[in-house]
């Protein structure tokens, strides 16, 4: 469960931008078919059901925590909302249009258990999208890193740090890759602003909030 402060923290530190957004809306649309079902798979508070949305799409949004599917609820109201956890989602076989995979596998131990999961209730000529996260560069994972050092306790971040890795798992899916793209991201912020956003992400760095400050605020003071 996550407070008011860290879901706005979480959201805050959403990168794309309406650039983005708009890239994002056009890969969507030449992935999907119109009106399909969409699973906004580990959807959190629903920033991007509105871009999903724009396709006509109904959108299913399946997350593991409560509180992030509240948020959900109140900025994107008529949106479905599943609690599951996506290593085992309560979605029959062949029964969605497109999943979208923005920023979750990162977290999630058993990626590989989530993503044949996905690959399950996908109907065979669907369209998997898929951004790993966790892929701050520059100073942001400069400080990140700090941080991670002097948390108290171990980095939530499983092994899957690059996109290549999902080739062989998605290959024994039977997933082939249709497209690779970038998407517009906008990352301005000061090094306090930055700090701040790592203290109160729970999804950058676990442990309470007073710990991530105390990592958070060690890493910046030795940053030069
Ligand atoms: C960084 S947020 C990204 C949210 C959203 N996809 C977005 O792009 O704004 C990661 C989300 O993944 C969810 N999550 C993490 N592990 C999960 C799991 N095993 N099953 C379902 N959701 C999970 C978290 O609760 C959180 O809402």
């Amino acid at each position: 469960m996550l407070t008011e402060a860290e879901i706005r923290a979480h959201d805050d530190q959403r990168t794309l931008g309406p650039e983005g957004e708009a890239e994002l809306q056009k890969l969507l649309a030449r992935s999907l078919p119109e009106s399909g079902r969409l699973l906004d798979a580990g959807g959190g508070s629903g920033a991007l059901v509105h871009v999903l949305r724009r396709l006509g799409a109904r959108v299913i949004v399946c997350d593991l925590d409560a509180s992030m599917l509240r948020a959900a609820a109140r900025r994107a109201p008529g949106t479905a909302l599943v609690q599951a956890d996506l290593t085992a989602p309560p979605v029959r076989d062949d029964c969605v249009d497109g999943v979208h995979l923005s920023d979750v596998l990162h977290l999630v131990p058993d990626w590989r258990g989530a993503l044949t999961e996905l690959a399950r209730v996908l109907w065979p000529a669907g369209a998997l999208l898929v951004k790993i996260g966790g892929g701050a560069s520059g100073l942001a994972e400069e400080l990140s890193s700090a941080a991670y050092e002097r948390s108290p306790l171990p980095v939530r971040r499983n092994d899957l740090t690059a996109p290549e890795q999902l080739d062989p798992v998605l290959a024994a899916l039977g997933l082939h890759l249709r497209e690779e793209c970038t998407l517009t991201t906008v990352r301005h912020a000061t090094l306090r602003q930055l700090t701040d956003r790592l203290a109160n992400n729970p999804f950058h760095l676990p442990g309470t909030a007073s710990q991530r400050r105390a990592a958070a605020e060690a890493a910046l003071s030795s940053s030069d």
